[in-house]
């Protein structure tokens, strides 16, 4: 166990139910075969990246209850206290052809909308591609990278943040959100099953129940935003649509531009 500073008593902020949660995931139909617990790390990303490269089969689950260098999507960081949240990576090796694994994180973040909908009772959408809000505000953060042939889904949520704990301005957490002490083991399970029955639902190829479930649940269809892509060109417009390759679509002043990556802001 570290010394760093930010570990809270344990009565406070309790630690994951590891047992527990390594018989869930290895019993028949969790749709895992492994879930590790390791109290600290710098990044479940970047350990289940590694373990790709040496070949690890799917289905593997990482959870930290900290992380020294979480990281999110186009560079940034992701911090938060130790076990304030759910730092957890999985290892995928999709059998889909690689234009389709665009839909891979947009699929992580509707199972995060629905196990935690599931367990908090609250109300959740999505920021396209892969921000889950409540109330305008970012709850959780995915982020899918490829490693040769596989793909490492990672996703933040936080649980008991408080407001001076937040990394950013506009985030916030289940407690700050009016769920304090929320079982964090149970919330774990609920979007991990609820993430393996999405990627099933995608392997089999029902395209047109995921597009349409993702599309149900996105805040960002029918604002006005301002999309900032990777190269630093920006679209600004009203998102319309999610396209079959899980792009934005924005109607701009000159038509209808699909957005493959963007750093996306709701104007309106
Ligand atoms: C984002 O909002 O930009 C994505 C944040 C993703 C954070 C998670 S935490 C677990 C996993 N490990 C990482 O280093 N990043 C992801």
């Amino acid at each position: 166990m570290t010394t760093e500073p930010g570990w809270s008593p344990s009565s406070e902020r309790p630690p994951l139910d590891e047992a527990a949660l390594r018989a869930w995931a290895g019993a028949p139909g969790s749709g895992w075969r492994e879930l590790r617990v390791v109290d600290e790390t710098g990044s479940t990303n970047d350990d289940l990246a590694a373990a790709a490269r040496s070949g690890e089969a799917a289905g593997l689950v990482l959870v930290s209850e900290w992380q020294r260098g979480g990281h999110g999507r186009l560079g940034r960081s992701w911090t938060a206290p130790p076990r304030s949240g759910l730092t957890f990576s999985v290892l995928l090796r999709p059998t889909r052809p690689p234009a389709a694994l665009g839909w891979l994180p947009l699929l992580a973040g509707l199972a995060v909308v629905d196990g935690v909908e599931e367990v908090a009772e609250l109300r959740l959408g999505l920021k396209w591609p892969n921000d889950v809000l409540h109330d305008e505000r970012k709850l959780a953060g995915l982020l899918a990278e490829r490693v040769q042939d596989a793909v490492v889904v990672g996703i933040g949520l936080n649980v008991s943040l408080r407001a001076d704990e937040l990394p950013v301005q506009g985030a916030t957490s289940l407690a700050l959100a009016g769920r304090p002490g929320l079982d964090r083991s149970v919330l774990l399970t609920a979007v991990l099953g609820r993430l393996a029955a999405w990627v099933a639902r995608w392997e089999a190829g029902d395209d047109q129940g995921t597009r349409s479930a993702y599309r149900s649940r996105c805040l960002t269809i029918g604002r006005t935003v301002r999309a900032d892509q990777p190269g630093g060109q920006a679209v600004s417009g009203t998102a319309v649509d999610v396209d079959a390759d899980g792009r934005l679509v924005v109607e701009t002043t000159s038509g209808p531009v699909a957005v493959a990556a963007a750093d996306v802001r709701h104007l309106r």
